[in-house]
């Protein structure tokens, strides 16, 4: 276990192996984190998932004995966070679980309706003597029933999902880790769990206004002990949908065809002086390509025809962009086909559905493109450099 403040303690547990968080590729692993305030009662905040139910309860003995623990709050029903509820309850038999409205049914839906709990509604704060618990509701941040809770007395925001990284480390302080995995892990995050949710988060920012936070201590990754405004600031940006001059270019290929289109779109970009980024897909998975989408301001996509439609890696990638809504993007399609062609209409589809803004291409080669196919196809990386600088 570990101080955070005093008599506030760290106590989850850290997952250093697990690589595929609900589809989302955790290169370097995730921790589920509780957070245990010891005051004249006795609170924890969220739980851990359920295998990891022993680390969290050997953290919290060396601190307290379990009876003697008056509140459990749940901030989020995912089971990543809820997961060990039952079993520490069996234990903590004293203690009231506190959860907002949404979160009350969700957790009586997955651990049974004889689960008592407390909604948010009957208690909006409770008194642990020298602190307060004030807990805010933010409705699908990450799910219906995801609240925070704040500590007035200690400037403390214990907000859940916002403001994670899947990030395991044996630290536990932003000022600990290197800064650059830090902050792309807390994009990647962004970009994979909350980008759909911008408008909830912009709504969640509201409802926080005007509180004073000298940490924010999320339920994923590092808790932000040095440098809060620099998470919060990025999130205002991501939420706004503020892009840097970069394009990403995303494909896959079947021999070659359109893989010789997507580098001729990468000479033409680079040339105008903005900066690419090129995926191939067989290679490279959705949720990291998708991490790059976020503060890009082009997405370009390239397939070949399989069977009058999309290649199946660019199809699994249009689904999963389609989810995340990428905010204030403009995007463009390119490919290759034998005979009847039909990727580039299917991508097309996908990207208007995705919200992306399409400029049109022409850029859909026959068999094997030529040299004034590929200088077209440069020529039009160029324009969409010009458009990327124009703004
Ligand atoms: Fe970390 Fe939405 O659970």
């Amino acid at each position: 276990m570990i101080e955070i403040k005093d008599g506030i303690y760290w106590v989850g547990a850290v997952d250093w192996n697990i690589r595929n968080f609900h589809g989302y590729i955790t290169h370097r692993g995730t921790t589920y984190n509780a957070y245990l305030i010891m005051d004249e009662k006795v609170a924890l905040i969220d739980t851990v998932k359920a295998p990891f139910y022993s680390e969290m309860m050997q953290r919290i003995e060396e601190i307290v004995n379990p009876e003697d623990i008056d509140y459990l709050i749940s901030n989020h029903t995912e089971p990543d966070h809820s997961g060990s509820i039952t079993k520490f309850l069996k234990v903590a038999e004293n203690a009231e679980l506190i959860a907002s409205e949404m979160g009350k049914r969700g957790l009586k839906s997955y651990y049974g309706e004889d689960l008592g709990c407390t909604s948010i509604k009957d208690k909006p704060s409770i008194s642990l003597g020298s602190r307060t618990l004030q807990f805010v509701a933010v409705p699908m941040v990450h799910w219906p029933d995801s609240m925070v809770t704040y500590i007035p007395e200690e400037k403390l925001l214990i907000p859940n999902d916002a403001f994670g990284q899947h990030l395991a480390t044996s630290e536990r302080f932003d000022d600990e880790v290197d800064q650059a995995i830090l902050m792309h892990e807390a994009k990647t995050y962004y970009a994979n769990i909350v980008m759909p949710l911008w408008m909830s988060v912009s709504r969640a920012f509201k409802s926080l206004e005007g509180l004073e936070i000298d940490m924010i201590a999320p339920s994923h990754g590092v808790i932000w002990r040095s440098r809060p405004n620099m998470i919060l600031e990025a999130y205002q940006r991501w939420v706004e949908g503020v892009s840097k001059s970069r394009a990403v270019i995303v494909y896959d290929t079947m021999w070659g065809s359109t893989e010789m289109v997507a580098k001729a779109l990468v000479k033409g970009i680079t040339r105008e002086g903005v900066k690419v980024q090129l995926y191939r897909l067989n290679v490279t998975h959705n949720s990291d390509v998708i991490a790059d989408v976020l503060e890009a301001r082009a997405v370009l996509v390239g397939s070949p025809t399989l069977n009058n439609g999309l290649f199946p890696t660019v199809a699994s990638f249009l689904t999963y962009m389609k989810g995340l809504r990428p905010k204030n993007k403009i995007g463009a399609v390119f490919g290759s086909y034998g005979w009847g062609g039909g990727a580039k209409r299917a991508a097309e589809a996908e990207l208007k559905i995705a919200g992306i803004e399409l400029v049109e291409s022409n850029l859909d080669f026959n068999y094997r493109p030529t040299e004034e196919d590929l200088k077209r196809a440069e020529d039009f990386g160029r324009e969409i450099a010009k458009k990327i600088i124009s703004e």
